[in-house]
């Protein structure tokens, strides 16, 4: 009866059904759940960001193993404006509602979730592929409970929603693929940008020494973050430079969060060297195998267990989020506008449902 109720669109008869019912106190506030409505930005129709409209929308609720969160903050990432320019390689189909980050509370849980409950704080990344609920430009949110986690208690809402899709991207980059070690040199392209700015922090809390890239803008950030060595991309090789600051021994690994980087940083990595990107790339890498190099490629998967372990750093302050903006959501077109130059500074998110 219960999962009748939530999932109607219909409420009228079942409403006096369930007055007659000794659970009716329970069922009515299921009622409310379902009936109720939410704001969301809505694509129409694939495009540019003025395509965006703020529409008042069914709220969704909870199936099997789901919580419905009210998102407080929304992150932005680069594969948002990848997706509102045309989400059809992820299998969306307009209208759709996008964002890949989020912090909030839960409102609800759904049958069989036992770990969490309503007013929890959590943080999380939903999935991009195979997603039936959409995505986080919403005031409220389903997911699966098996991939978010608690928000680190010292985060704010607009830090922790900055995390789980670049900071996970870095982590899994540095710490699962590539084995940074203490001791080690690492390259990294696009250090300032979302991705790199955790990827940073996290190599120095590894042990490693930094070498980063970034447009001129971007190398003082480079620094505050904790990059050894700043490197203009637009101005050096940042190849030669790798080659100078290890004796002409070449990086131990190399992460390329800018994509088109790996065939240059070949001859910069030494022997046994590791490389690692996130995007694809055109170029010639058959240099890699005389020198018995590893390249990885890096997709990010979701799962509760990595939001475990950043929080361990973030707590800690050995990492932290670069939060360069916060919107509200009535500006995710402006937010789009600066994902779609390439050239951002650590995150930007949006203030969504009010606290
Ligand atoms: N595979 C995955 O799972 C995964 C996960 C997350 C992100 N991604 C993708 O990875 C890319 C980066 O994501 P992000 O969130 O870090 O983006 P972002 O915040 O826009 O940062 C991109 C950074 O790249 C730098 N950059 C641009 N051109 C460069 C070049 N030629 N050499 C070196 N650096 C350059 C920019 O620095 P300046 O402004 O200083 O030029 C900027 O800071 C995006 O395309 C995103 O879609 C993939």
């Amino acid at each position: 009866m219960d999962a009748v109720v939530l999932n109607s669109a219909d409420s009228g008869a079942l409403r006096r059904a369930m007055d007659a019912c000794p659970l009716a106190v329970l069922k009515r506030h299921a009622l409310a759940v379902s009936s109720a409505r939410m704001r969301a930005m809505v694509l129409p129709r694939f495009g540019g960001p003025e395509l965006f409209e703020s529409r008042d929308v069914p709220a969704p609720t909870p199936g099997p193993g789901e919580v419905l969160v009210r998102v407080l903050v929304s992150g932005t990432n680069p594969v948002d404006a990848k997706l509102r320019q045309d989400g059809t390689w992820a299998g969306l189909q307009p209208p759709v509602v996008i964002g890949y980050d989020a912090s909030g509370v839960i409102e609800q849980v759904g049958p069989g979730v036992t770990d969490f409950k309503p007013g929890d704080e959590v943080f999380y990344t939903p999935e991009i592929f195979n997603n039936p609920h959409g995505g986080t430009y919403a005031e409220l949110h389903v997911v699966s409970a098996s991939i978010i986690a608690k928000k680190p208690p010292s985060l704010s809402h607009e830090e922790a929603a900055a995390v789980p899709l670049a900071g996970g991207t870095a982590w899994d980059a540095l710490v699962r693929r590539l084995q940074l070690r203490v001791g080690e040199t690492v390259l990294i392209h696009g250090g300032a940008g979302g991705v790199g700015s955790f990827a940073v922090q996290l190599a120095k809390a590894l042990g490693a020494r930094v070498l980063a890239t970034s447009g001129p803008d971007n190398l003082e950030t480079l620094r505050k973050l904790g990059a050894d060595v700043a490197i203009n991309y637009r101005s050096e090789d940042p190849a030669q430079v790798a080659l100078r600051e290890t004796g002409g021994q070449g990086v131990d690994a190399v992460f390329d969060t800018a994509g088109q980087n790996i065939p240059a940083s070949i001859p910069a990595t030494r022997p046994f060297g590791r490389l690692a990107t996130i995007l694809g790339f055109r170029g010639d890498v058959s240099g890699m195998y005389p020198c018995n190099q590893t390249l990885h490629g890096v997709f990010l998967t979701r799962e509760r267990r990595r939001l475990e372990e950043m929080t361990l750093l973030l707590e800690r302050k050995q990492l932290k989020p670069l939060v360069e903006e916060v919107l509200p959501l009535e500006r995710v077109a402006d937010a789009h506008r600066r994902l779609d130059s390439g050239h951002g500074r650590g995150k930007l998110v949006l203030t969504v449902a009010r606290r």
